[in-house]
């Protein structure tokens, strides 16, 4: 028998993949690569009002221009039942095109499809459309008078979506009066955009056979399948979804857009392959919004700080449809995670959205669904309240943290907390930053008038959805899924539901597949994207990838390792019962020498089974019994100029714990960019809307991407809580960075001007609104 080298152990190590386009993202091909014979390039009008009535379209100048072949408006996709698309949400619909009037700015209102883009654009720059302007709703308070309804359409006439609420509402009334101290705060977490760097795009091509062959950016294609069968009344084995590489996805990829179903019908109607791909104003004004959530934070306490009662009450502008990718059983996601990391023994969380005339939002921007607007409303009223009792941020979460010996931890709010340890995540963050020396600093520097700030957050997350009982969008259930396949010479492919998009599952999910069945991962082939080749799944967002699928790997990989011990047993000529895995091999128990690689086994399952079934392969359908608890204890520091307003970050420190780590060197990439994200919504980004509904963040010039000379140094260290409940013990992570830093950022800065009475300043965190805040408290004090 084989002395092979021992197989390398994968899940833990820093490996990086060969540079093989089939693994390496950023190699291979993108949507807008695919070109195909006789391709047309469809171009959307779209509307320069808020909200007007469409009183006549006319699309024949249209069609003078040279390659034009054809307009499509709103009224022709009606006729055909194609006027209108289900919102994954499921409780709302969206039109494809305009029907009627318009209810956003830059909504789509025709469709012109072209033999080059340049045609394609002139031909949308021809379309004639005469626009009654209406009066706009451009903030859910306004929409909540129901002075102007938006949609008629609906039967309810009101701009109210809906209402949610969690935890016992007269409990926490009754806590919050008994309380010692309260502390209320109105805390906004701004509308912004994932603004990934590819925006979306799509070809759309029926093949020879009449088959749907649909390249689209998707960060979730198999559900992509699905809803355009329901939708367009394909049949489902007639459509065939590739999301090749895709540029960045954040939850911008999520819901499928009026573009995609415009190339599909233009692709029909003229028999020619449709190709198209959003231009960045497109991406950032139509497609993909986030957060935009009012949050009215309220937290009770006794005088030593111990948290009793905490109460949140949201108004959130969902825009002109409820397009928000939610898991059906929840339109607010999972925002009721609000309590946080601590102890608070009573609790009501609500939420009321309305309909404005803005784009549709609501997608969980590298988020478990309304997690970070959750994590961001607990870590600022943490800061509140530390202030208001003058205890140490620090201090105060401690004495509040739920005790790693209280997991599973049942929650007010409803969730069961898998694990954690949040002592031991701080007290690592506050050595390594110096916290003392910082605050022996600080208090130096504001005896001489700077202005410094320390902010800290230590959240938790709830991620990997989920539990199908309690999970499913358009009623699929939110599992995912794994199919491993062991080729003879003990290479393989692993095939899998989800969908990376940038963040490594080619190098991570080998390595799951390495660790569990002594492989060499650079022999593992990772296949995502692909609805003719992939097991069903739910896609890629809200870091579920590793709970769920990541989880399926595994458990994919152990029935192969079961059936490889027959084989084994067949080798070694033993019964079953007398064969052990142990260091990556098959032993007789107890015999170290006598032994099986499962390379050999893998070998002999193709030339030499024996009794048993031949072929070495498995898939798993993974249906995770909870969500998993990722958290991180962040520290920022800044310092401002009083002159100027101007912030710097002077460092900032993210220590995560995201259970066992399969790849440090992904999940530091993950953190880095997260935290970039977070930086760039706590100081830059907003998507602002005039009290007229006209979008003011059309391009990367008024919306701001930051560049290496703006980004903070970011440094990293973790803890390490296995998930008691998933097959490797991880948690997921690729979302933590951008749900937990946005407080640490503001926290610092508050921090930083409260000797000037300021206690709360929405981001984004602007030179502007800092001056402002200098200046205000400096003539108040004048005063
Ligand atoms: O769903 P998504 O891939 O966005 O998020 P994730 O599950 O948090 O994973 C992001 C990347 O980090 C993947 O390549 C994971 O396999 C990797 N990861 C890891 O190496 N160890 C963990 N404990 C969690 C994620």
């Amino acid at each position: 028998m084989s002395t092979d080298a021992k197989p390398r152990h994968a899940i833990g190590h820093a490996i990086k993949r060969k540079e093989d386009p089939r693994f390496v993202q950023g190699k291979g091909h993108y949507v807008d690569d695919v070109t195909l014979p006789g391709m047309l390039y469809l171009s959307l009008v779209r509307s320069p009002y808020p909200h007007a009535e469409i009183k006549r379209i006319d699309i024949s100048d249209a069609l003078k221009i040279p390659g034009v072949k054809a307009v499509i408006t709103g009224a022709d996709l009606e006729a055909a039942g194609l006027g209108w698309l289900p919102t994954f949400h499921g409780f709302d619909k969206q039109m494809v095109l305009a029907i009627g009037k318009v209810l956003f700015q830059y909504q789509e209102v025709a469709a012109v499809f072209a033999e080059t883009r340049a045609a394609a654009a002139d031909g949308a720059e021809a379309v004639q459309v005469e626009y009654e302007p209406l009066p706009a709703v451009s903030d859910p308070f306004t929409a909540k008078k129901d002075e102007v309804i938006l949609r008629p359409d609906r039967e309810a006439k009101t701009n109210h979506i809906f209402h949610w609420e969690v935890g016992d509402r007269d409990g926490a009334d009754r806590a919050l009066e008994k309380s010692a101290r309260r502390v209320k705060q109105r805390i906004w977490f701004q509308r912004c955009h994932p603004a990934p760097l590819e925006p979306c795009a799509c070809v759309a091509h029926f093949d020879t056979m009449g088959r749907l062959q649909f390249h689209v950016t998707s960060q979730a294609p198999h559900v992509y399948r699905t809803a355009l069968a329901i939708v367009t009344g394909i049949p489902e084995d007639k459509i065939h979804v590739m999301a090749p590489d895709i540029g960045g996805g954040f939850g911008n990829k999520v819901p499928v857009y009026p573009g995609y179903v415009c190339a599909i019908v233009g692709a029909l109607k003229l028999g020619r392959p449709v190709k198209w791909v959003e231009t960045r104003t497109e991406n950032l004004t139509s497609t993909g919004f986030a957060r935009d959530y009012h949050m009215d934070v309220e937290l009770g306490a006794s005088p030593d700080g111990r948290l009793t009662a905490m109460k949140v009450s949201t108004t959130a502008d969902h825009g002109a449809f409820d397009a928000a990718a939610d898991p059906t059983k929840y339109p607010a996601g999972m925002f009721g995670i609000v309590t946080g990391s601590y102890q608070v023994p009573v609790a009501h969380a609500e939420v009321d959205a309305y309909f404005t005339n803005k784009a549709p939002g609501g997608i969980a921007y590298r988020c478990s669904f309304r997690v970070t607007e959750a994590s961001y409303a607990i870590e600022r009223a943490m800061d509140i309240l530390a202030d208001d009792l003058g205890i140490d941020a620090a201090e105060l979460r401690r004495r509040n943290f739920i005790a790693k010996d209280q997991f599973p931890y049942a929650s007010a709010l409803g969730f069961t907390y898998d694990s954690g340890d949040y002592e031991q995540t701080l007290t690592k963050a506050l050595e390594t930053i110096g916290y003392q020396d910082l605050l022996k600093e600080q208090a130096e520097k504001r005896a001489r008038g700077e202005l410094m700030g320390i902010g800290l957050s230590t959240f938790t997350e709830v991620v990997g959805a989920g539990p199908s009982k309690h999970f499913d969008i358009l009623g699929i259930k939110m599992f995912d899924s794994a199919e491993i396949r062991i080729h003879p010479t003990g290479a393989g492919i692993v095939r899998t539901g989800t969908k990376s998009q940038g963040q490594g599952h080619e190098t991570t999910w080998a390595q799951i597949v390495a660790e569990e069945l002594g492989l060499d991962p650079q022999t593992i082939m990772v296949e995502e994207g692909d609805t003719d080749t992939a097991p069903y799944g739910l896609g890629t967002y809200a870091s579920r990838s590793t709970p769920t699928a990541g989880a399926a790997i595994a458990m994919a990989a152990r029935r192969i390792r079961e059936k490889a011990r027959k084989i084994a047993a067949h080798l070694l000529e033993v019964g079953e019962g007398d064969v052990e895995w142990k260091d990556y091999k098959f032993q007789i128990t107890g015999v170290p020498t006598k032994s099986v690689t499962m390379k050999e086994v893998a070998f002999a399952a193709y030339t030499n089974p024996g009794q048993n079934e031949p072929g070495l392969e498995a898939t798993h359908y993974y249906d995770p019994p909870n969500m998993t608890f990722p958290s991180g204890a962040y520290v920022a520091v800044v310092d401002i100029d009083r002159e100027t307003g101007e912030v710097k970050v002077r460092r900032f420190l993210a220590v995560d714990d995201c259970g066992t780590v399969i790849n440090p060197l992904v999940v530091e990439g993950q953190i880095h960019g997260g935290l970039t994200e977070g930086f760039a919504i706590a100081f830059m980004q907003e998507i602002q809307y005039d009290h007229e509904g006209n979008n003011l963040n059309t391009n990367f010039t008024d919306y701001l991407i930051p560049t290496a000379l703006e980004t903070p140094h970011w440094e990293t260290a973790k803890t390490v809580t296995p998930s008691p409940h998933h097959p490797i013990g991880a948690k997921g992570v690729g979302e933590s960075p951008n749900v937990g830093s946005p407080a640490a950022f503001v926290n610092a800065v508050i921090d930083a001007l409260s000797p000037l009475g300021v206690r709360h300043i929405d981001m984004p965190i602007t030179r502007d609104k800092v001056w402002r805040a200098i200046r205000g408290a400096q003539a108040v004090s004048v005063g």
